[in-house]
């Protein structure tokens, strides 16, 4: 594309918060908090880092601001190579976006993988102070919205992990925080440490689309052996904790769209092999195919569908998606135009919306509980 369509100076749209020729965005409240998030977030995990052009990330995240998208997703090791993300989302900053810092609700996080010092893995004060400090670096920030710690760590006291996030939130380096891929349990326990030592967590991140529901149960009397509190869902631990919940992989990474209907495209998530490539089974896409049709029905297409459906949770304040191109990022943000459902609906998209073995980050919430 000509570099016309992407003058050296952007102006955010006018009409970026209420817009004629769209839905407008809702904007959600963060569980107890103050904090509003828009219904999209936009997340930089994939499509960002030093292999892709740059002037088609700036042109995705022009489109999202410019469509009411105010929450950005990134994270100390997104790219590749880990960092890139931050460092390319820093340089867009720098150029676009600087003006409208006080709009812009921006995250990061650390825990998982960034480097093999001792310091660039799990959940101790120092690799999370001195991460973040680095991610700011990358930015171009003071600070950030929301930090997040990415994982649960086996080997971290969960005190240790939580006093960290109380400093960075007092220190200035963060408005909020949150946790991502917690148990139930363990999240139970980190609110009220977090609690105790004044900075409550605002959010959970966790995995959840139709194809990976692992936050919704069991919640109610099953086995009389396990305790209430264990029993309890995720979704029902955050409501009663006070979070808001930002769902990650709603789209199950294109699994959940029309990509995949016709074979795996070259410029896929799966042809580029960032995708374990046993997640696109027979069975899996006979859902994605009876999934779509339910869609054509409803006059949406499969990706609007698989957000709404998300959406649908009260407990849930934003979904998560990612993009690889404005085009994508424009039918994403199509779901706002539908995002009710009839309870005939929801119970025909019960039958295929079933977990399909997709939860790579189940082993993360299962190190530690
Ligand atoms: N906390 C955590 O541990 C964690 C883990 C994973 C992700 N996240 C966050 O969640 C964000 C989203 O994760 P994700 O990338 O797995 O999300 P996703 O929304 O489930 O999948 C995004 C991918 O779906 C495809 N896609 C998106 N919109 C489409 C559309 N309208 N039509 C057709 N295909 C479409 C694109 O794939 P192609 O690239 O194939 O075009 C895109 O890269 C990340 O960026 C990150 O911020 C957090």
């Amino acid at each position: 594309m000509s570099s016309a369509h992407y003058p050296n100076v952007y102006r955010a749209a006018d009409d970026r918060y209420e817009p004629e020729a769209h839905s407008p965005m809702p904007y959600n409240r963060c569980g107890d908090s103050g904090l509003k998030l828009p219904a999209i977030t936009l997340g930089l995990w994939h499509n960002f880092g030093g292999d892709r052009p740059l002037e088609t990330q700036r042109a995705i995240l022009r489109r999202a601001f410019d469509r009411g998208v105010t929450h950005f997703d990134l994270a100390n090791n997104y790219g590749p190579p880990p960092g890139s993300a931050e460092s390319n989302f820093g340089r867009i900053f720098a150029q676009d976006f600087r003006p409208y810092r006080e709009e812009m609700v921006i995250s990061s996080k650390a825990g998982w993988y960034m480097n093999s010092s001792p310091y660039g893995f799990g959940g101790s004060r120092k690799y999370l102070v001195g991460s973040l400090d680095a991610s700011l670096k990358r930015m171009g920030l003071d600070y950030v919205d929301i930090f997040y710690h990415h994982r649960p760590d086996p080997d971290t006291p969960l005190e240790e992990t939580m006093s960290a996030l109380d400093h960075i939130a007092r220190s200035g380096r963060a408005l909020y925080v949150g946790i991502s891929s917690y148990s139930p349990e363990l999240t139970r326990q980190a609110q009220s440490i977090a609690r105790d030592l004044g900075t409550p967590l605002t959010i959970m991140q966790p995995s959840y689309s139709m194809f990976n529901r692992w936050i919704e149960g069991p919640d109610g009397p099953t086995d009389p052996s396990v305790s209430p509190a264990a029993k309890t869902s995720l979704l029902k631990t955050c409501a009663e904790n006070g979070m808001g919940v930002i769902a990650f992989s709603v789209l199950a990474q294109g699994l959940l769209t029309s990509k995949y209907l016709n074979g795996i495209p070259e410029n896929s998530c799966l042809g580029n092999h960032k995708m374990n490539s046993t997640f696109l089974n027979d069975d899996t896409l006979e859902g994605i195919r009876a999934l779509n049709a339910i869609a054509e029905e409803r006059g949406q297409s499969l990706a609007q569908m698989a957000i709404a459906w998300a959406l649908r949770r009260p407990e849930v304040t934003s979904a998560l998606i990612g993009a690889s191109s404005v085009e994508q990022l424009d039918d994403s943000l199509g779901a706002l135009d539908n995002l009710s459902f009839t309870d005939e609906e929801l119970r025909t998209i019960d039958r295929y919306a079933v977990d399909r073995n997709i939860n790579q980050w189940q082993v993360a919430t299962d190190s530690r509980d």
